[in-house]
């Protein structure tokens, strides 16, 4: 197939890029390089790749063409970054997506496959966890252009008739994330046996979802049809203290665990609880993401650290 990837320099976006080019899928990945470049040479070289922003209509529409499936995974995020560049963050999700909507319509483009978040479930994750029928509570720039997006491209699906998934990632981890993400800071804290800095009680939990099974249940959903929404999670809770010893404990560290207060900036984003249900993605695809958190973090210290 001809794929197209936003954002395809990215994290998850160079990990999908690498899978789909091993599966012999004809790739252009369109990335304006603002978080530099993830993809290694020997897949660099086997891809179409522009430099280039989303948010320019006319390089999308000629990027599409002749397109099957896009993954539109282009966006600002990171929570300080976010939380300093609303406006940025806001434009790029929403007028980027625009762009990939009436381009995938003009050219025929029969899916469309988004990145969006479980940050839009915000403080609804109190009993239970999170469905795809929850109500939603998105606070923060970024959450809320996510769930716009959501709704544009359903209402694309609803006059249009294009296929679209839009997939809730819940804490994607593993190869190539850089640390803006708290996986990768507290293994650099810890291989320098400096103080993990834990913001908060630390007893606020998460749902860490190891990047090969991301990328799996990405490929899997390539072939729905329709108009839906997917979590994507590893369905384990995690509290972020036990994070930090966990990584202590794999990269055999002598750092102490160090509690600071959020800055004011990213109270918006401290949900206390999020814990997601993968029923959805395994009724759709026969899979669920199965890496346990220990078995992920063992196999970033092998590939990162070589041991
Ligand atoms: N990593 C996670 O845990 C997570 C969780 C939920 C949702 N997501 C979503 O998944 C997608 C991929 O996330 P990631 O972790 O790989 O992030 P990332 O920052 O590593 O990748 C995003 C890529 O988009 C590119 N980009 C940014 N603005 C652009 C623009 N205007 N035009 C073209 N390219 C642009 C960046 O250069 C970067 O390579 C994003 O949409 C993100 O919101 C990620």
């Amino acid at each position: 197939m001809r794929i197209l990837i936003t954002g395809g320099a990215g994290f998850i976006g160079s990990n999908l890029t690498r899978r789909l080019v091993h599966e012999g899928h004809d790739v252009t990945v369109l990335d304006n390089l603002l978080r530099g470049n993830k993809l290694e040479k020997e897949i660099f070289d086997r891809i179409k790749f522009v430099k280039g922003d989303v948010r320019d209509a006319a390089l999308v529409n000629e990027l599409t063409v002749g397109c099957d499936v896009i993954f539109h995974f282009a966006a600002v995020l990171g929570v300080d970054i976010v939380a300093d560049n609303p406006v940025e963050t806001m434009d790029v999700e929403v007028i980027g997506t625009r762009n990939i909507a009436i381009a995938a319509l003009a050219n025929n483009v029969k899916k469309i496959m988004y990145a969006s978040t479980s940050g839009i479930y915000g403080h609804t994750a109190f009993e239970n966890v999170l469905t795809e029928e929850i109500l939603v509570d998105p606070r923060t720039s970024y959450a809320m252009a996510k769930r716009y997006n959501e709704i544009y491209l359903a209402s694309h699906h609803e006059e249009k008739g294009i296929n679209v998934v839009s997939l809730r990632f819940f804490n994607v981890y593993g190869y190539n994330q850089d640390n803006r993400m708290v996986v990768p800071r507290f293994f650099e804290q810890a291989m320098a046996n400096e103080p993990l800095t834990v913001f908060g009680s630390g007893k606020q939990t998460r749902d860490f979802t190891y990047i090969d099974d991301t990328v799996e249940a990405c490929v899997r959903l390539m072939d729905a049809k329709g108009c839906h929404i997917v979590n994507i999670a590893n369905e384990a809770e995690w509290c972020i203290d036990d994070l930090a010893i966990k990584i202590k404990e794999v990269t055999n560290s002598q750092s102490e665990l160090q509690f600071i207060e959020a800055p004011r900036k990213r109270y918006d984003y401290e949900v206390e609880r999020r814990v997601g249900s993968s029923d959805k993605l395994l009724e759709m695809t026969g899979y669920k993401p199965m890496t346990s958190l220990e078995e992920g973090l063992r196999k970033i210290m092998a590939i990162n650290y070589g041991n």
